[in-house]
This record gives C-alpha cells, sequence and structure tokens, in this order.
C-alpha cells in the first residue's frame, strides 16, 4: 500500500503551530500530511490525542567513564529505553575525554559503548577537557566535520575544569569550525573555599552541597563564560541553569544582542535546597550540581522558559543508584557531601512533568513545549529538520500524547536503571501512550516494542545559531 502508516485524526503541535491533520509513513520517514490520505498498512488512530516531535534530550549522561569509582546506572540500552517509554526519541549523551586521552579515543570508546544497544537514535557531544596542541589543531577540528558538532567545557570539577586563557583556546576554535560550546557554569574556587570552610566547621551532610555550590559561584562563572565569548564573537550555551542570578546573565548577554542561549532542566522547577536537608543520607538523592535552589528560584526558571531566555530544557539525567557502592553511598552514608556523585535520574519524566506543570497548569504554550523539548536541541545542535519536528521528509519520530490522563510517578513503573527517582509521588496530567522512532512504535502503553539495536548513531550538522554574529541565526 500507499503508506507503511497513517496517524490519523491527532492534533498536530509543532513549534510553530497546531492543527488537525492525518500523518503519512512511509520508509521511516513523514512523506505526507493532509486529510484522507489513503491506504496503509497500519492505521492509528490518535482520536482525542495530540501528536507532537518526539523528544531530543540534549543533556544525558549515560555509560560515561568517571574514573573515581563510581558507576553510572544507565548505560544505552537501560537509558534509551526509559527516554522512550518517556516519549523521547533520540539522545545526545556525552563522550567525554579523560585528561591525558586522544580526544578521538574518547569517541571511539564511546561508540563501542553504544554499539548496537540504543532503543532510539542518538549523537554524541564530546567533553574536552585536555585542549592541547593536537586537540585544538587537529582532533576537534575534524570531529566537528565529522558530525560530532558541540561539545562541553567545564569550569568546575578538578578532573574537568579548564581555566580562562584554555576555554579562550578552545572558543577561538569552535568559532572557526563552526562548532556549538555548551558551558558547565560555576566558579571552581568559590566552591573549594565554601566547601573547607563548612567541612572545618563539620558541616558536611548533603543540605551542605547546596551551600557550597552557592547560586554567586553560578552567577560569577556564567558571566566570565559571556565574556570570554564575547571577547572572541562566537555562540555559547550555559547548560543546567538553576536560577535568577544566571539566568540574569544570560538575559543581559542576549538583550546586548550576544548569541549566548540557556538551558535548565526539571530538577530546578520540581525540586528545592529543602530536598537537599533530609533525614539521614536521603538528600544525597538530590545532589546535583548546581543544585536546587528555593522556590523564587524556581519561579524565576518558569519566567525565563516562557519568556524565552531559555531555549532548551533537558534531564542532565546523571544516573547513580543510591543504595550502592558505586553510586551515591560511594564513599559511605558519613561521606562529607563533596563526595557524593553528582546527578539525578530523569529520562523519562523530563517531558510529563514539564507538560504537566508547564503545559496543563498554564505557563507555557504547547508550542513552546514542543520548541524547548525537540525543536530547538535540533536546530542548536545540528540534528534539524531530519528530527525535531513534524514535516513532509522528516524523521517519523513522534509521541502520541494523551494530555488528561492522570498519573503518579513511581519509581517502580520507570525503566530506568536507577533506584529512585527524585519525583517519586508527583502527580501528573498528560503523558505519552505511543512513540514512534523513525516510524517504528518503540513504546505501547507502558510497555517497550522495539528491539535493543534498532536506534542508530546520528552525525551532526554544524549547527546554525553556532555561527557568529553577522550570519544567519537559524531561528
Ligand atoms: O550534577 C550533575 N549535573 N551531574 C552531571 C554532570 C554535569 O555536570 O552535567
Ligand atoms: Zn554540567
Ligand atoms: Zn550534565
Ligand atoms: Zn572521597
Amino acid at each position: 500500500s500507499r503508506f507503511d502508516t497513517i496517524i490519523k485524526n491527532g492534533q498536530l503541535i509543532t513549534a510553530a503551530d497546531r492543527y488537525t491533520a492525518d500523518i503519512g509513513i512511509k520508509g521511516g520517514r513523514i512523506v505526507a500530511l493532509g486529510h484522507e490520505l489513503g491506504e496503509a498498512d497500519e492505521i492509528i488512530d490518535a482520536q482525542g490525542l495530540w501528536v507532537m516531535p518526539g523528544g531530543i534530550d540534549a543533556h544525558c549522561h549515560l555509560d560515561q567513564p568517571l574514573g573515581d569509582g563510581a558507576v553510572m546506572a544507565d548505560d544505552f540500552l537501560t537509558g534509551t529505553r526509559s527516554a522512550a517509554c518517556g516519549g523521547t526519541t533520540t539522545v545526545i549523551p556525552f563522550a567525554a575525554q579523560q585528561k591525558g586521552q586522544s580526544l578521538r579515543a574518547a569517541v571511539e570508546d564511546y561508540h563501542r559503548r553504544s554499539d548496537g544497544k540504543a532503543f532510539i537514535d542518538y549523537a554524541f557531544h564530546m567533553i574536552v577537557t585536555d585542549p592541547t596542541e593536537t586537540v585544538l589543531k587537529e582532533e576537534l577540528p575534524a570531529l566537528i566535520n565529522e558530525g560530532y558538532s558541540s561539545f562541553k567545557i567545564y569550569l568546575t570539577y578538578d578532573d574537568l575544569k579548564l581555566n580562562d586563557r584554555e576555554v579562550l583556546n578552545v572558543l577561538a576554535m569552535a568559532r572557526r569550525e563552526g562548532g556549538m560550546v555548551m558551558v558547565h557554569a560555576e566558579n571552581a574556587d568559590c566552591i573549594a573555599y565554601l566547601t573547607e570552610l563548612l567541612e572545618a566547621q563539620g558541616q558536611t551532610s548533603p543540605y551542605y552541597h547546596g551551600v557550597a555550590h552557592s547560586a554567586i559561584a553560578e552567577r560569577e562563572a556564567t558571566h566570565r563564560a559571556i565574556s570570554l565569548a564575547e571577547l572572541i564573537d562566537v555562540p555559547l550555551l550555559i547548560v543546567h541553569v538553576s536560577g535568577p542570578e544566571a539566568i540574569e546573565q544570560i538575559r543581559w548577554a542576549q538583550g546586548r544582542g550576544l548569541r549566548v542561549y540557556g538551558e535548565t532542566c526539571p530538577q530546578y522547577l520540581m525540586l528545592t535546597a529543602a530536598d537537599l536537608d533530609q533525614e539521614g543520607f536521603e538528600g544525597a538523592k538530590c545532589v546535583c550540581s548546581p543544585p536546587p535552589r528555593d522556590a523564587a528560584a524556581q519561579e524565576a526558571v518558569w519566567q525565563a522558559l516562557e519568556s524565552g531566555v531559555f531555549q532548551v530544557f533537558s534531564s542532565d539525567h546523571a544516573p547513580f543508584r543510591f543504595d550502592d557502592p558505586q553510586g551515591k553511598k560511594l564513599h559511605g552514608e558519613s561521606a562529607s557531601f563533596e563526595h557524593i556523585p553528582n546527578g539525578i535520574p530523569g529520562l523519562e519524566t523530563r517531558l510529563s512533568i514539564l507538560f504537566s506543570e508547564g503545559v496543563v497548569k498554564e505557563r507555557i504554550d504547547p508550542t513552546r513545549f514542543v520548541a524547548l523539548t525537540a525543536t530547538n536541541p535540533a536546530k542548536i545542535y545540528g540534528l534539524y529538520p531530519q528530527k525535531g519536528t513534524i514535516a513532509i521528509g522528516s524523521d517519523a519520530d513522534l509521541t502520541l500524547w494523551d494530555p488528561a490522563a492522570r498519573s503518579t510517578i513511581r519509581n517502580a513503573d520507570l525503566h530506568h536503571a536507577v533506584d529512585y527517582t527524585p519525583y517519586e509521588g508527583v502527580e501528573l496530567t498528560g503523558k505519552p501512550v505511543l512513540t514512534l522512532s523513525r516510524g517504528r512504535a518503540v513504546y505501547r502503553d507502558g510497555a517497550f516494542t522495539a528491539p535493543a539495536g534498532h536506534g542508530r548513531f546520528l552525525t551532526c550538522d554544524k549547527p546554525t545559531p553556532a555561527r557568529p554574529r553577522g550570519q544567519a541565526k537559524g531561528f
């Protein structure tokens, strides 16, 4: 027949439009949009459902080697399975360079970790920790041209951080080659100073992680990263922004016409410092960097999502089991906060949290939801229009969503390999009922339905939004 699949009667939502139409799929792509499309091997009735581009989780950590004895709970198998069950169809985790390692070797190692495992399509960001001459002059330019067109740099963590001169070198290279730079903006010395002070006073419980990772340290590093990027005249994306201090820096830069982009994550909408301040070691479940702040910070993050200061909403899924000597209890329950592996899980709950708290509560409209969770990440990381929209010729990566379904988040129902979720008991309105990856159902009504290995590696174009000022931006 003419189509492999037709999705009928759904309300289609893109970053620009809402309309009712049928979708004709053939060979894994969208080939027709309209009405009375004709015959198909499978007809899916989406009456009463919203049909959206599958989510793109552009910031998640899967099977990332860490070196300090901690082990990530999710690899490409469990991580992409969990993502698919939450309505996500593309993930972009990180191939991390260890200091002393070639970047090429890090990328090759990451391919070995992912080959044949993923349920959904995936690309790589790189993490650049050792910007040697060879990395700057040979490896990075080559890799950017081969489809690894974005990378993250850190201003904190002893084993990851770059100094300002190294940042400038890396930014200048990104400008020449057209790569998108993501930055983890926290001031390492501020955190080290506060950590030492707190530990000297015996203030070592998980709560003090949030005190040591002060919002002022985040603000300073955000401002500094923006200034270094302005000096080089290159776009920059500030990842996992936690509150008003860093938001103001980004808004200030954007107001001056700089191509500074922002990302935030569910934890900054749903958690506060009080979640780190629980009985015993429980607070370790919510230790991530930057840490969750307070209710006013949550409100500022919502406003920045609504007003367009943030372009991207990612999970920053960094999966560590709680009750595990390779996870949060790496150094035992009485260890100082500074030894707790940083990160919280969120691949599967990212979309439903933003939908329930944002769209259902009318803080953001449905088109903004799609822009933040799929279309903008596709544009910013060079996957558009293959991914991130509903258009003729795009991959049939779709999520069919019941906007009224009620549910409660229970870790027992999630598909990741982490033994907790920080969102246990959160009540939701709206959930995915069917996820299609290149036309194939990978999740349907509570169960995953594709073989591991269905997911393919994606090369990324040089992103239009990574171009310096004076050249078309891509929005
Ligand atoms: O605490 C966090 N965010 N862990 C993941 C690594 C990172 O910096 O994004
Ligand atoms: Zn980070
Ligand atoms: Zn991260
Ligand atoms: Zn230690």
